[in-house]
């Protein structure tokens, strides 16, 4: 496969993410990480942030691109000219939300398929929202996120 849209919110990345980009890489010559912004959830980083986050913790991956895009993914899809949309799938919990994306993406544009992948099992339970919850109440969230996401976490939340 020559180009992959990973999509996702990313507030902020985290290794379940990068361990999917990883995979990514190895299956695609060209990923392009799109960062999201997502009107359902209050993000504590700005696209800015997470689009920096993300290029600084993939710096040593080969062919990871890191963009962001507003509207809908099917349009962004197109305007890239991209092979197929990657998304990580964790548990069956995920299943639902990420089945009726994938149908409602391809009834809107019936080349877009979605592949999803499995993070490796260290990183399966990981969310952006419980990292930040461990984070905000004093956890060590090493291992969980790159230096970077942690040190950004640690100066956002005043820690
Ligand atoms: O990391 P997330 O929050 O689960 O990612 C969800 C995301 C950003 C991939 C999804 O909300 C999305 O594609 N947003 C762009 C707007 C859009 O196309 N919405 C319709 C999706 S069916």
């Amino acid at each position: 496969m020559k180009t992959a849209i990973y999509p996702g919110s990313f507030d902020p990345v985290h290794n379940g993410h990068l361990d999917v980009i990883e995979r990514a890489t190895k299956i695609c010559d060209r990923v392009i990480v799109a960062v999201a912004h997502n009107e359902s959830k209050s993000e504590l980083f700005s696209s800015e942030e997470r689009v920096s986050l993300i290029e600084e913790s993939t710096s040593k991956m080969n062919g990871v691109e890191v963009v962001s895009f507003e509207g809908l993914l099917v349009d962004f899809f197109r305007k890239t000219g991209a092979d197929a949309v990657i998304r990580g799938l964790r548990a069956v919990s995920d299943f639902e939300y990420e089945f009726q994306m994938a149908l409602m993406n391809r009834s809107l544009e019936e080349e877009l398929e979605t592949i999803f992948m499995v993070p490796s099992q260290e990183t399966i339970y990981l969310s952006s929202r419980i990292v930040k919850e461990v984070a905000k109440l004093g956890g060590d969230i090493d291992g969980f996120v790159s230096t970077v996401v942690k040190d950004a976490l640690v100066e956002k939340l005043g820690l």
